[in-house]
């Protein structure tokens, strides 16, 4: 008996029927070549982001009131790095190599959120980034947990636990600050007005003109929309921002009973397009910083490499 190769038909009726029984594609799945790279891209930006987001809130380790601070700041900075490390390795499953995903990045040639491209200027930032930054991350990756590329869907289901954890360690700083003196509770309000519409602004732009939604939808990569999600972050946020007694700088923001959902204004969009196309406060700083960073560990990687090969002859010998 001989077995003759499906078909590109039939691989693509697979491929298809897996997206509809919501079961998950592996690596060595045949997937179609626009899935593959819609998802390279994404898992790259996703990855670039969390490497990226180290800087803002690494700023602020030497600054810490107190020692708790610091090690509690420390830690949420290294799991961000390893966020990375896992969103890298999810991202090679598809035939992509890191260091390419590296010089991309340093070259402008791909993405990362666009809320890193703001400065931390108080240490309430810092505070602020764990409630209403990693708040909006959660809200974004809850769902990619059910995401049909399956490596990207189980490198999300840690990376969620410990976004929960990021999140609370913001809000807990703020609660003390908001119990503080006046000058504490003006800087809390002061920081959350400058971060609450680029935090908004990371659900990406509005449904009408956000163009590949539909499509990953389709393919079980995307869950909900930018609206959806965006909406789904204000009703869960503005019950936390009573607790603290901050105002979210809105005055559109009301209740509205008949939708049982906030109403909110509407994002300056001119300024995301801005900052996502590179003009933002500190996209030059984030980039340089991060291509230093690359060309200073330039040694360790010829190290790791020249291990390996010596390792790999050993080996050799001895077989
Ligand atoms: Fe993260
Ligand atoms: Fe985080």
């Amino acid at each position: 008996m001989t077995s003759t190769a499906p078909s590109p038909a039939e691989l693509e009726e697979r491929f298809d029927a897996t997206i509809a029984a919501d079961q998950r594609v592996e690596p060595r799945d045949w997937m179609p070549e626009a899935y593959r790279r819609t998802l390279i891209r994404q898992i790259a930006q996703h990855a670039h982001s969390e490497i990226i987001g180290m800087q803002p809130e690494g700023n602020w380790l030497l600054r810490a009131p107190s020692l708790r601070r610091r090690a509690i700041l420390l830690a949420k900075v290294q799991d961000e790095a390893g966020h990375g490390m896992y969103l890298y390795a999810a991202a090679e499953t598809l035939g992509v190599d890191r260091e390419e995903l590296t010089e991309k990045l340093i070259d402008s040639k791909q993405k990362y959120s666009s809320i890193f491209n703001y400065p931390t200027l108080s240490w309430a930032d810092i505070g602020v980034i764990g409630w209403l930054v990693d708040g909006a991350a959660i809200a974004n990756q809850v769902p990619l947990c059910r995401c049909s590329y399956g490596p990207y869907a189980r490198a999300m289901i840690r990376i969620c636990k410990e976004e929960s954890f990021h999140q609370r360690q913001g809000y807990e700083s703020l609660l003390a600050l908001t119990a503080g003196t006046e000058a504490q509770k003006r800087m809390v309000q002061e920081s959350v007005d400058r971060w609450w519409w680029p935090s908004l602004m990371m659900f990406g732009p509005a449904d009408g003109d956000s163009p590949n939604t539909h499509r990953s939808m389709a393919w079980g990569i995307k869950r909900h929309t930018n609206d959806e999600l965006r909406q789904r972050f204000v009703d869960m946020t503005v019950p936390q921002a009573a607790v603290l007694g901050v105002t979210l700088p809105d005055p559109d923001l009301r209740w509205n009973p008949e939708r049982q959902a906030h109403d909110f204004g509407e994002p300056d969009w001119s300024e995301f397009t801005a900052v996502v196309s590179g003009a933002g406060p500190a996209n030059r700083q984030r980039l340089d910083h991060r291509r230093r960073a690359h060309e200073n560990g330039a040694w360790v990687r010829e190290a790791a490499q020249a291990y390996a090969e010596k390792q790999a002859g050993k080996q050799g010998a001895r077989a």
